[in-house]
């Protein structure tokens, strides 16, 4: 971008030349967002930028253009998807393929709600929409927002886009007084084909298949453009409603349909797994005729008391699965295999493939997962493809399923060309010569360059700004590979980020007089950065791109240690109990080697119980409670303290923390919550709940719970025929309820 300004300061010619750049690159800008669902400016710059446009034109009024840019978008810039978050969180579905899947789910809700295997137990079966999902917010049977799904907790807003839609009810007649109705917006197959044709005619790029047309066409910034594109929507769930719309899902979807909403009419109920699969095979048979997209059959457990019961894991609820559709396959050329080198030094082979179409979209790169998949050997060293390695040159079948990256399923050997050799996986990194080590048991070969690695510390850097971590306006992939190469103002690790605005300040060649930089985008990034100089606890640990140390890890280690100084701490103390965790690995797996070789049972626990003699105790206690953290097992454990004690990294780390302001994690993490905080023991028979299904309620309580009593448990749930653990709590002073009490004291039935 060039130099702006202030528009106060430009002279007539200036603001001439600047409504005409900035008149192009809007209408560039609503080009590649319109007609591509692919914007190539953030929502900010676009934002910032119209705003330019409003002030130049009120400055000097009778220069505004013909075409000038405020004219051509109906909405206000703020209302370009202003982010709503959702008043209950829009989940995702956990995605089954196989007949045995959908069994295992049918009896894993049986014994979470502790039922026979001949108890009645109903599902529905719906068609699995492949459009987007959209939530409608109805407040006194008037529609007041609906919003995309975004990343479950915060999407956009497109209430203007909503309206612009035949299948939604902008009023409904005898509603629950708020009322949010959740579904699937498509295009049927006619409507993508002449929404294509249309495209082609006024030479607009075409959409790749009708979800991303649906897409497209729901998020516009100019609702008129929605309104010309025909979008339908189904209603299959509902978020936060004033009162139940019905005792069971197939109710509620009638009720739904009565309101007004379209339901989808293939949903049926089914009594058994058997009568699921029978209607998976007929929606399959049905599928090419529906006349819109499908990828599946979801089954929900139709009682909503079931349903809230069983409740959700981190991201998906228990009372419900997709049973997808096998994924489309194509033939295709596999052309080269190219090294990727990520964030934690994992070496990833690519295939390079002559472009080909599976299932409406264009492919032309599959993953091809490691060294041992390459050479058609699985983890055990068993064969897969029967034995099959991959070449390049290879005639290969390529799949995609669902969302996922497209993989490679077969190969052609009749196919093969003459001449081609197997592949020679790189023993050493590509991107920066160290050695890739592979690891007894693991599958993939890693560079050991650690942040001397470009490639790693770049990874590491994108991770570091992405969304669920610093998520630092401006500040993408693009920038981030520009300042790594950096010589005169580099970013090589996190801490570099915050010290950016301080050492552009010392240097002669301001980042403002860059080439693609101005005053304004300089001075927006640093208050970007800026903005994030205070960071929640849980986004710092996840930010820090540790492997196995994922979202729901980092929230798990903030909710349990609260603090940064805690968190290190601890950390820092369990490391020698590490190491010695690895030596008790080793230990065992070379007595099962030796057991097997003398034909007698391996003794496990002598032989780790020798190793861990001489710990120190403070070590082992850091360790013992950083492994109970429920969600943290040893892995996690010690990859977390292998980067604290990896000198390069710690001293980054520190770097970092330094220019931060973290805030701590409350503890408990829900306050209103009576139990939250607590230890509580269950013991003895529940008579109104299983184990796990007590135990997952406590926890979404906040209370955290434990096996054994000590005197660290604050209350003690004893059943019928409850034994020592009474004693001991009885002898400890600690408090005793029987099943009732609780569920009394958490609230519920
Ligand atoms: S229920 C709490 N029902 O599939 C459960 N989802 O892969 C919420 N989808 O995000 C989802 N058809 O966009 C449900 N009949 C159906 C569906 C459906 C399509 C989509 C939805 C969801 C995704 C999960």
């Amino acid at each position: 971008m060039q130099d702006e300004h202030q528009v106060s300061m430009l002279t007539e010619e200036e603001a001439r030349a600047e409504l005409a750049r900035l008149a192009e690159i809007l209408h560039q800008a609503n080009i590649a967002y319109h007609g591509e669902d692919d914007p190539q400016i953030t929502d900010a710059e676009y934002d910032r930028l119209k705003l330019r446009n409003a002030e130049i034109e009120a400055q000097f009024i009778h220069l505004k253009r013909g075409d000038s840019p405020s004219d051509v978008v109906g909405s206000a810039p703020s209302e370009r998807f202003a982010k709503v978050t959702h008043a209950q969180r829009m989940m995702s579905l956990t995605n089954a393929f196989q007949a045995a899947e959908i069994a295992d789910f049918d009896l894993r809700i049986r014994k979470y709600l502790g039922l026979g295997a001949n108890a009645p137990l109903r599902y529905t079966a719906e068609p699995k929409i492949d459009g987007l999902s959209l939530s409608l917010r109805y407040e006194d049977g008037r529609l007041i927002q609906a919003a995309t799904r975004g990343d479950g907790s915060v999407g956009e807003n497109v209430t203007a886009n909503a309206r612009m839609m035949q299948d939604i009810p902008q009023v409904l007649k005898d509603a629950p007084a708020l009322l949010e109705v959740r579904g699937e917006v498509y295009m049927t197959h006619t409507d993508f084909a002449s929404l294509n044709a249309r495209q082609a005619q006024a030479g607009a790029r075409s959409f790749a298949n009708p979800r991303n047309a649906a897409a497209g066409s729901l998020r516009q910034l100019d609702a008129q453009i929605t309104r010309a594109r025909p979008l339908k929507f189904f209603a299959y769930a509902w978020g936060e409603l004033s009162e139940p719309l019905a005792d069971t899902q197939s109710g509620a979807l009638a009720r739904l349909e009565a309101l007004g909403f379209s339901t989808n009419p293939l949903t049926v109920l089914c009594d058994s797994p058997d009568d699921m699969m029978a209607r998976y095979e007929q929606i399959e048979q049905q599928r090419a005729g529906l006349g819109y997209d499908i990828d599946g059959v979801v089954y929900k457990v139709d009682d909503l008391e079931l349903q809230r019961r069983l409740g959700y894991r981190s991201t998906t609820p228990r009372w419900a699965i997709a049973h997808k559709f096998p994924a489309e396959l194509a033939w295709t050329r596999l052309e080269a295999i190219e090294i990727n080198v990520g964030r934690t030094g994992a070496l990833s082979p690519v295939a390079r493939l002559t472009p080909v179409t599976v299932g409406g979209v264009v492919v032309s790169n599959a993953t091809l997962h490691n060294e041992d998949y390459i050479a058609g050997r699985d983890g055990d060293g068993s064969p897969i493809r029967g034995g099959k390695d991959i070449r390049v040159g290879d005639w290969v079948q390529v799949y995609r399923a669902g969302d996922v990256i497209p993989k490679i399923a077969d190969l052609d050997l009749g196919k093969r060309p003459s001449g081609t050799v197997p592949f020679a996986f790189p023993q050493i990194c590509p991107e920066c010569g160290s050695d890739a080590i592979r690891e007894d048991g693991d599958a993939v070969r890693r560079c050991s360059g650690g942040l001397i690695c470009p490639a790693q510390a770049v990874e590491k850097l994108k991770h570091f700004v992405s969304r669920g971590a610093f998520d630092i306006e401006g500040l993408g992939a693009k920038q981030l590979e520009m300042f790594h190469a950096d010589d005169q103002l580099p970013i090589h690790t996190p801490a570099d980020i915050f010290t950016l605005e301080a050492r552009d300040r010392q240097n002669m060649t301001k980042l403002a007089n860059r080439d693609g930089w101005g005053e304004v985008s300089a001075r927006n990034l640093f208050a970007a950065i800026d903005q994030r100089r205070t960071v929640p606890l849980a986004r710092l640990i996840f930010a820090l791109g540790i492997r196995h140390v994922g979202e729901v890890a980092a929230r798990d280690l903030a909710r349990h240690y609260g603090s940064w100084h805690a968190l290190a701490e601890a950390v820092d103390a369990a490391a020698p109990a590490a190491e010695c965790h690895l030596q008790a690995d080793a230990a065992e797996a070379e007595e099962r080697r030796l057991a097997a070789e003398e034909g007698r049972r391996a003794r496990i626990k002598p032989v780790r119980d020798a190793v861990w003699l001489n710990m120190d105790a403070a070590a082992h206690a850091a360790w013992s409670d950083l492994i109970a953290i429920d969600g943290i097992g040893a892995t996690v454990a010690v990859s977390l303290v292998t980067s604290f004690q990896q000198e390069t990294e710690r001293a980054s780390i520190d770097r970092l923390v330094a220019e931060l302001t973290i805030e701590d994690t409350a503890l408990p993490d829900a306050p209103d919550s009576p139990v939250a905080g607590k230890t509580v023991v269950f013991t003895g028979t529940l008579s109104k709940m299983t184990r796990a299904e007590a135990k997952a309620r406590a926890e979404a309580l906040g209370a955290k719970v434990s096996g054994s009593v000590s005197a660290k448990t604050d209350i003690l749930i004893a059943g019928p025929g409850a034994g020592s653990k009474a004693t001991k709590a009885a002898d400890l002073g600690v408090e005793t309820m029987d099943e009732d009490a609780w569920l009394a004291l958490i609230g519920g039935a």
